[in-house]
């Protein structure tokens, strides 16, 4: 659970919820504890991804995977416990009983059927198949988008988001989820596994649905733009500090790593 977690990531989910947070005027650091619990679900996602079941990949964040270093079981596991204890600490964090029930049931709506494990299945199914711009979407949006899109919609739970605040929250971070997993599709093309700490070409050897597969690698870069001018949009009608917020939406498809 060390090894994976607390390896050199980007972070970016916590980072959104401490800036939805902050975005609604409320001070950051009373959402971190929730913050901390959507970096566990992702954690626990991305070891499970790289199991040889699933992506079969033996480089993140730099390091050998969780199964390369300690055996699938036990990658397996620690997969599970990492997912259990982002509950575990969403369900125990100060916040009101309200507060509490309502960003478990938004992290765990993200995490399962339809959200993130549910992008899983389709990313699976689909390799191999022809690629498709509603297929990929479909991907993008469970797979990635419906995490980040909870991860500003966790952020505004605790600043006490009315119900307007945070419909602008959710489709702020749905398009910048959109926007990140095409940079990612792109950087699998382009970048370097040194670099980027995990493999590089795997998408295009596994057929994997990519926006890079289905329309070329400058006409994607061109959809990750305009998902983020569509997330900055919505970041826009919130009444507190938004700088921190929309430079981490601008950060998800220009960042290099
Ligand atoms: C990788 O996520 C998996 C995707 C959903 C694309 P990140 O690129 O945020 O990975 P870390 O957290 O920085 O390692
Ligand atoms: C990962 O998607 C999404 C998860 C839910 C973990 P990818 O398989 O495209 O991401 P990387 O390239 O392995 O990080
Ligand atoms: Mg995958
Ligand atoms: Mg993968």
């Amino acid at each position: 659970m060390r090894w994976s977690a607390l390896a050199p990531g980007k972070r970016l989910r916590p980072a959104l919820v401490m800036a939805s947070c902050e975005a609604l005027g409320c001070d950051p650091t009373h959402s971190l504890d929730v913050a901390c619990a959507v970096e566990m679900v992702h954690c626990f996602s991305l070891i499970h991804d790289d199991l040889p079941a699933i992506d079969d990949d033996d480089l993140r964040r730099g390091r050998p995977t969780c199964h390369v270093k300690f055996g699938e079981a036990l990658a397996i596991l620690a997969g599970d416990a990492l997912f259990a204890l982002a509950f575990r600490v969403a369900a125990n964090m100060k916040a009101s009983a309200e507060a509490r029930a309502d960003a478990v049931s938004v992290l765990a709506g993200a995490a399962g059927t339809p959200g993130l494990v549910a992008g899983e299945v389709l990313d699976i199914l689909a390799e191999g198949t022809e690629p498709n711009l509603e297929a990929v979407q479909q991907i993008h949006a469970w797979k990635t988008g419906s995490l980040i899109s909870a991860s500003c919609v966790l952020g505004g739970i605790i600043a006490g988001a009315d119900a307007e605040q945070r419909q602008h929250l959710s489709e702020a971070g749905r398009w910048a989820g959109q926007a990140f997993q095409i940079a990612d599709d792109v950087l699998n093309e382009t970048s370097t596994a040194d670099h980027l700490g995990k493999a590089v070409g795997s998408d295009r050897e596994k057929s994997k649905q990519t926006y890079p597969a289905l329309m070329g690698l400058e006409a994607a870069k061109a959809a990750g733009e305009e998902c983020v001018e569509r997330a900055v949009e919505h970041v826009q009608r919130l009444p507190g500090p938004k700088e921190a917020l929309q430079s981490l939406i601008r950060y998800s498809v220009d960042r290099t790593l």
